[in-house]
């Protein structure tokens, strides 16, 4: 299988809530078991939005941390860091922003959208004009190879693979690309040389794409190999020059169904959040006061599930026999609301119950969450390091 490595960040700018968890953390958590993962607070994202409340941010960071720790991000699984701790980010949006046409940072869907929507704020900024390629440097700098976002955020991993291959297609061509590709297979030896020349004659000739995996699978177990034969011998595959930044692929976050306590999707510019920290006596006073199908003004008067937003909170917590109790009970007018509620509020409480006091023992000890953090940090920092290395080196930049 090929090595894969996932990146995602998150803006810090509040408190997450059950939609956060339903929708992006437990992908995480499942993700950090299956591949090498590298989860991030993008913290400069957040001020190209925010910049005039940092406030908000600065609050943030560490909290959003806690609560990805509480939802069960493991620093022993995955490298959790904040963007802006590892500035070699902005050096690499920076020399990216060389090459990027202004035009394909205006085309961006999220550009206009975003400033229409936020039009209380001025976002003719520079900043906001390059979001899409600071996230592209967050993603390049780690050769990520899946990135996983929601829908919206999709036509930015785009972005990123038409200014990874801009970036390859110039700085990608040294002279005498074919013999040193040539010479490298030869390094393979000469069972693996004979794959790879078999491999990447069927994928040119008949574009067999099981042919490229397997080449690239085959190129990354190999031992030994310099960082410069390997991206020789992953673009000679594809017939390019060097492959010196990865191509990223989306892996589209299944859209949460969480909904809110009003029965449209939960989101804090909706009012309509359980965050996950919120306390029990709260939480219950919010479900016990719901609105339900507006038909049911009197205990007596019956009811439809489908008219009622305690019914989507039933469609994710309870099962199918618990389902058909509220069916019944609801159109038969057997049961109140009240009563329906109680099992959605006892769902809730045990989903966050662990999830808080794995919480509370962060909050309890800041300082294990910055050795966390600090850890997470450095790490991220040798990777991208590595990346800065070569990018320099092909934008003849490694002066001696
Ligand atoms: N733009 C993303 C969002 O709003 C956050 C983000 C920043 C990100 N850099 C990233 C996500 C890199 C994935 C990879 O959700
Ligand atoms: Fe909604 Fe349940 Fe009341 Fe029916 S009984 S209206 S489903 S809360």
């Amino acid at each position: 299988m090929a090595v894969e490595r996932v990146l995602s960040g998150m803006r810090p700018t509040g408190n997450l809530h059950l939609g956060h968890y339903h929708g992006v953390l437990k992908n995480w958590t499942r993700l950090q078991h299956e591949h090498e993962c590298l989860f991030f607070v993008a913290d400069w994202h957040a001020l190209t939005t925010h910049y005039d409340t940092p406030q908000v941010i600065e609050e943030s960071v560490w909290e959003m941390v806690i609560d990805w720790l509480a939802a069960g991000v493991d620093p022993a699984s995955a490298t959790v860091f904040i963007q802006s701790r590892v500035p070699e980010h902005a050096e690499l949006h920076m020399l990216l922003s060389m090459i990027t046409p202004l035009g394909w940072l205006e085309r961006v869907p999220t550009y206009k959208d975003q400033q229409e929507k936020l039009s209380s704020k001025d976002l003719s900024t520079y900043g906001f004009l390059g979001y899409p390629l600071l996230q592209s440097a967050d993603i390049l700098i780690y050769r990520a190879t899946q990135v996983p976002v929601g829908a919206d955020q999709v036509p930015h991993i785009e972005f990123t693979r038409e200014i990874a291959r801009r970036f390859n297609h110039i700085y990608g061509r040294e002279p005498g690309f074919e013999e040193k590709a040539e010479a490298a297979i030869k390094k393979l030896g000469n069972k693996k040389g004979a794959l790879y020349e078999e491999l990447r004659t069927r994928y040119q000739e008949s574009g067999d794409d099981d042919a490229l995996e397997a080449a690239r699978a085959l190129i990354h177990e190999q031992q030994g190999l310099s960082l410069g034969d390997r991206e020789r011998l992953l673009g000679f595959l594809e017939g390019g020059g060097k492959m010196i930044l990865i191509e990223p692929e989306a892996v589209l976050t299944p859209a949460s169904k969480m909904p809110g306590l009003d029965g449209q999707k939960m989101s804090k510019s909706y009012n309509n959040t359980i965050s996950l920290r919120e306390s029990p006596d709260a939480i219950s006073k919010k479900i016990r006061t719901m609105p339900t199908d507006p038909a049911r003004i009197r205990r007596t008067d019956p009811g439809d599930p489908a008219k009622c937003p305690v019914w989507h909170l039933h469609e994710v917590y309870s099962d199918d026999a618990k389902r058909e109790w509220v069916n019944l009970s609801c159109r038969s007018a057997a049961i109140g609301c009240i009563e329906c509620k109680q099992p959605v509020i006892d769902a809730v409480l045990a989903e966050l119950k662990p999830i808080q006091e794995r919480a509370a023992l962060y909050a309890e000890d800041p300082t294990l969450v910055k050795n966390i953090v600090s850890d997470g940090c450095d790490k991220a920092r040798r990777q991208a390091r590595e990346t800065m290395r070569e990018v320099r080196e092909v934008m003849g930049l490694s002066y001696s």
